[in-house]
């Protein structure tokens, strides 16, 4: 994949879409080699379609509402999706359990962004439970997406400090600014086709194993020296 021929890429959200707009932002800046072929949303009122609508991108949406079964949504949304022959399929905000089918479908295409340090927190309402656990740290992961529910192999996180009188808000608005970093991040190194899952499940980034997720503080300390 060169710069010549970006990666096509589907994104799937549900709700603000701010994921969605950093994505969108590193497209037309020119730092991420992909194109954009489609936003598609579970939720008919979901801002991120507005998001799309004022990028020019085909703005789907599915609601789920509208199908008996999970299968039967998975199904569908996986014709809308194949539809647009996507090279990456991002899930920014999608706020569906997928099915084993579907996730098998989209086997090391298909990333996902949680608002945690998985694996702590996995599931809803992270910001609070953290805070709940008296944790000092947390922080947002990106991982290639598995049949277990936040538990795919992670390729990056950020951490973010827990500040005293932190609410719920507070912390969100801090993990979502790190967000908009990690996940351009990762989608970049899979467009380049520098990240991959290896037939061992475990990520590959310039050909090396990640046992561990790495850390966007490190990343950026490794730039920095490399630089000087
Ligand atoms: C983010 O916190 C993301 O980690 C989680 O859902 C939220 C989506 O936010 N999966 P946005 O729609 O991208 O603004």
């Amino acid at each position: 994949m060169t710069a010549a021929t970006p990666m096509p890429v589907v994104v799937l959200i549900s709700g603000s879409g701010s994921n969605l707009q950093a994505l969108i932002d590193g497209a037309l800046s020119g730092a991420l080699p992909i194109s954009i072929r489609a936003v598609i949303s579970n939720e008919p009122e979901a801002f991120g379609l507005i998001r799309a609508r004022r990028a020019r991108i085909e703005g789907r949406v599915l609601n789920h509402r509208d199908f008996p079964t999970r299968a039967a949504y998975d199904r569908a949304l996986v014709d809308l999706i194949d539809g647009y022959r996507p090279g990456l399929l991002v899930l920014a905000g999608f706020m569906r359990i997928l099915t084993p089918a579907f996730v098998a479908r989209y086997r090391g295409r298909m990333l996902n962004i949680h608002p945690s340090l998985l694996p702590s927190y996995r599931g809803l309402h992270t910001h609070q439970r953290a805070l709940d656990a008296g944790e000092t740290l947390h922080g947002a992961s990106v991982h290639f997406v598995t049949e277990e529910l936040d538990g795919g192999p992670l390729v990056l996180q950020a951490r973010v400090p827990v500040h005293p009188g932190d609410d719920a808000a507070t912390l969100a608005v801090r993990v979502l600014e790190q967000e908009h970093r990690i996940y351009p991040q990762v989608v970049r190194w899979f467009a380049e086709g520098r990240l991959v899952l290896g037939p061992d499940g475990r990520p590959r980034l310039d050909g090396q194993v990640l046992a561990e997720p790495l850390l966007l503080d490190q990343l950026t300390q490794a730039q920095a020296t490399a630089a000087q």
